[in-house]
C-alpha cells in the first residue's frame, strides 16, 4: 500500500500498470473511513489488479456555510483502516496539486435535470462539485472500474449519467449501504452526533422501512406516506429537508409501478443525515 500525493507519482504508477496490461479500480472518498467505504474496496480489489483509494475532502463540493473547514481529515487512521485491505496505492492530493491555478475552476460538468433536486436543492453547487472532481479523479486514474455507495443514491446516478453521456471509458459498480447496529446509515458526518443524537438518527431508517412496506403492501397515496414521515421526524426533533418517494431514475412515482426509490435528507444535531430505501431491501422481509 503506497501513499502517494503527487499527481506525476501517480501518472507513473498508473503507466506502469497499462504497460502489464493490468487492470485498475478507483474508489473515491473524503476519507475519515468508515465501515461503508471499507465495504466498496473490498467489493472491487476481486474485480480489479490493482486499486486506488483516493482520499480528498473536495473545496467544490461544499456548499457555502457547510462544513469544508471542519470535515474531519483523519489520513493517519484512514492508512491504518485500509491496511487490512491493502489496496495498492491511496490517493491523497493536496488541493493545491488537484486545482493548482486555485478554485473555483472554470470547468463544470453539470448533469441537468438531476442535480437540481433533492440534496441539490439544499447544498447550492454540490453535485456540480462532486461531478467535476470525479471526472478529474477519473482522468488522473484512468480506471477501468469505478465504484459508488448505494447511500447517496442521487450522487450515484449523477455520476452513472455522467459517465455514460460523456463516454467515459469506465465501468461504474455500486455497493449497498452498511449501517450501524440500529439502522442508520454509517457517515463521516455521524460523528457530529453526540451518543444520544446516535441513537434518534436511527429513526430515519425507521420511517423508511415503515413507507417502503406501505408501498409493498400496496399503498399508492404517496404525498400522505410522505407527509405522515415527515411529521414523525419532526415530532423526534429532526429538520427534514426532504422524504420522497419516486421512481428509481428520480422521475415521478406514478400509482400503477411497483418499483419505487424513497430518498430522505433531515438535520438532526449539527449532523446532515440522508438515507434512501429500495423495496428489494432485505430489511424489508424480516
Ligand atoms: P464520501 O462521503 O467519503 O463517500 C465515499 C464513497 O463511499 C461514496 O461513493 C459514498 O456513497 C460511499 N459511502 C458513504 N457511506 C456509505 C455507507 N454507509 N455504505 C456504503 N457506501 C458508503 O461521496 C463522497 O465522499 C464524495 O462525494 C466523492 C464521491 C468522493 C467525490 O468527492
Amino acid at each position: 500500500m503506497k501513499l502517494v500525493h503527487g499527481i506525476d507519482e501517480l501518472r507513473s504508477l498508473r503507466a506502469e500498470w497499462q504497460a502489464a496490461g493490468e487492470r485498475v479500480a478507483l474508489v473515491p472518498t473524503m476519507g475519515n473511513l468508515h465501515a461503508g467505504h471499507l465495504s466498496l474496496v473490498e467489493q472491487v480489489r476481486p474485480v480489479a489488479d490493482r486499486t486506488v483509494v483516493s482520499i480528498f475532502v473536495n473545496p467544490l463540493q461544499f456548499a457555502p456555510g457547510e462544513d469544508f473547514e471542519r470535515y474531519p481529515r483523519t489520513l493517519t487512521e484512514d492508512m491504518a483502516q485500509l491496511e487490512p485491505l491493502a489496496p495498492d496505492v491511496v490517493f491523497a492530493p493536496s488541493v493545491e496539486a488537484m486545482y493548482p491555478r486555485g478554485y473555483p475552476i472554470a470547468t463544470n460538468v453539470v448533469v441537468n435535470g438531476l442535480v437540481e433536486r433533492f440534496c441539490g436543492e439544499f447544498r447550492a453547487g454540490h453535485f456540480v462539485g462532486a461531478a467535476t472532481v470525479v471526472t478529474i479523479l477519473l482522468n488522473l486514474v484512468r480506471p477501468d472500474v469505478a465504484i459508488f455507495g448505494e447511500k447517496d443514491y442521487q450522487q450515484l446516478l449523477v455520476f452513472r449519467t455522467m459517465a455514460r453521456e460523456l463516454h467515459m471509458p469506465v465501468e461504474i459498480l455500486s455497493g449497498p449501504t452498511v449501517r450501524e447496529d440500529n439502522g442508520l446509515a454509517m457517515s463521516s458526518r455521524n460523528r457530529y452526533l453526540s451518543a444520544e443524537e446516535r441513537d434518534r438518527a436511527a429513526m430515519l431508517r425507521r420511517e423508511l422501512l415503515a413507507a417502503a412496506r406501505a408501498l409493498k403492501r400496496g399503498v399508492r397515496d404517496f404525498r400522505a406516506l410522505e407527509t405522515a414521515a415527515r411529521a414523525h421526524l419532526v415530532t423526534a426533533g429532526f429538520e427534514p429537508q426532504y422524504f420522497d418517494i419516486v421512481a428509481p431514475d428520480l422521475g415521478p412515482a406514478l400509482p400503477e409501478d411497483d418499483d419505487f426509490v424513497i430518498l430522505a435528507a433531515a438535520v438532526l444535531g449539527a449532523a446532515r443525515l440522508i438515507d434512501n430505501i429500495r423495496l428489494d431491501d432485505p430489511a424489508l422481509d424480516a
